[in-house]
């Protein structure tokens, strides 16, 4: 179990003032990456600020199932690297439980090896499509069988043949996949996306000695096919955990949160262009950029809000933080219209229709539309009983516009936070003042 427990019902009262400072725990996309490729190298890595929350233990679970030397204590892991041919075979399946990221990128590594596996996950992992990565994986030569495109995933390792993809949408996960299977392969693999995604898995490689380059938008690989080296890494704090104190701070005039350490990557933080185009101030200060991940402290201070306009561009740039950018929506003055966002409808939940729901049943005015959603403020939240629908993200953005309804809201199935943020409920009690 987490050390944070969690109840399965939260009630978040109305603040009359939200403010402090805070640190938010490790990046999980970092932590997944780098424990991944820190199995894959030769020798011994150490990571700090590693992030306890479901979807790293899932990471974690997967790779000791692959044979790989994991020991953790509290944030810090030790990994013994043995070489990129080192896993065994696994007793039974990889269980990835709520984790995308872990299925999509242990896939691309899989593809490339010399034993087989299946991959699989919980319900909702379990809907969530893997065409998207089963397609470009297999162009390349790898064998892998799905049922319709989704998990269980039996993957048997093969030689792979680099070549050129085409994303037709951004994904970090797929390109991420692509470029892990692009180790093993004979040759150069490219990956082009339309808006480029989160470039946590090039840093890293670049990091461990690969030869990963962009050339006109595109990543290119070049696997010298030498061990990769170990890696001493201190993750920064989750830029989309960070998110819901900085769009908190955003709803009132006044109200102000500073966050301390947390994940500058540019690819990562649309969100703080977003929030200062709805009228926040937002400030970023000491960015340390010499390391592997740039990090620094963010404070943002709550100002009248006004409403935006986003297209597919800017959602796939702050696509987590799209869920408290609805939120915080309600209560801006006019409407806040999300065009380009049918992506939202593949994640944990189909956020658009979660999001849209728990927003209504408080009192907001939301239309949605296949792949977008508009919001009209500023609306009167009123409390409510909400559905977390097993999505952590929808729970917490809910959480965040409950601070600013007429009565208590009560979030069902709030535990869910555990995937990404099991202290999320016990921060937010201390950053609001009733
Ligand atoms: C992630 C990429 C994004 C994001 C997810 C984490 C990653 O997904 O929504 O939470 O770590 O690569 P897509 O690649 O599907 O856009």
């Amino acid at each position: 179990m987490l050390d944070a427990e969690v109840d399965a019902i939260e009630t978040i009262e109305p603040a009359k003032r939200v403010s402090g400072q805070l640190q938010v725990p490790g990046d999980k996309s970092i932590a997944h990456r780098a424990l991944i490729l820190a199995a894959l190298a030769q020798g011994d890595s150490m990571i700090r600020g590693l992030p306890d929350n479901e979807d790293v233990r899932a990471t974690v679970a997967c790779l000791r199932g692959l044979g790989a030397g994991v020991r953790r204590r509290t944030d810090v892991a030790e990994i013994e690297g043995a070489g990129l041919r080192s896993f065994a075979t696994p007793h039974g399946m990889l269980d990835c439980a709520n984790s995308a990221t872990t299925m999509r990128l242990l896939l691309g590594v899989l593809a490339g090896s010399s034993l087989s596996a299946t991959l699989d996950g919980d319900a909702s992992l379990r809907r969530r499509p893997m065409a998207r990565v089963i397609d470009p994986l297999r162009s390349m030569g790898a064998r892998i069988e799905s049922h319709d495109g989704r998990a269980p995933l039996l993957v048997t390792g093969t030689r792979l043949q680099g070549r050129r993809h085409t994303l037709p949408r951004p994904s970090a996960q797929v390109k991420s996949a692509i470029l892990l299977a692009g180790l093993s392969a004979s040759g150069p693999t490219t990956v082009v996306e339309p808006v480029a995604s989160r470039d946590h898995t090039e840093r890293l490689l670049r990091a461990m000695g690969t030869d990963v380059a962009l050339a006109d938008g595109a990543v290119v690989i070049r696997p010298s096919h030498q061990a990769l080296r170990p890696l001493q890494l201190s993750i920064p704090g989750d830029f989309s955990s960070a998110a819901f104190w900085l769009a908190a701070a955003a709803l009132r005039p006044g109200w102000s949160v500073i966050v301390r350490e947390v994940g500058l990557n540019p690819t990562r933080t649309a969100f703080l262009r977003l929030l200062a185009s709805m009228g926040a101030e937002v400030t970023v200060d000491a960015p340390i950029d010499g390391e592997i991940e740039p990090r620094g402290t963010v404070t943002v201070t709550g100002r009248a809000l006004r409403a935006i306009s986003i297209g597919a561009a800017d959602v796939a740039s702050a696509i987590d933080e799209i869920p408290v950018l609805l939120a915080i929506a309600t209560q801006a003055e006019g409407v806040t219209v999300i065009d380009g966002a049918g992506e939202l409808r593949v994640k944990e939940s189909d956020r658009i229709a979660t999001i849209a729901e728990g927003l209504r049943r408080m009192g907001a005015v939301v239309d949605e539309r296949p792949d977008g959603v508009s919001i009209h403020g500023p609306a009167r939240l009123r409390g409510a009983t909400v559905e977390a629908h097993g999505d952590h993200r929808v729970a917490m953005a809910l959480a965040v516009a409950g601070l600013t309804a007429s009565g208590p809201t009560t979030i069902e199935g709030a535990d869910c936070v555990a995937v990404s943020y099991p202290n999320f409920f016990a921060d937010l009690r201390e950053l609001t003042h009733a």
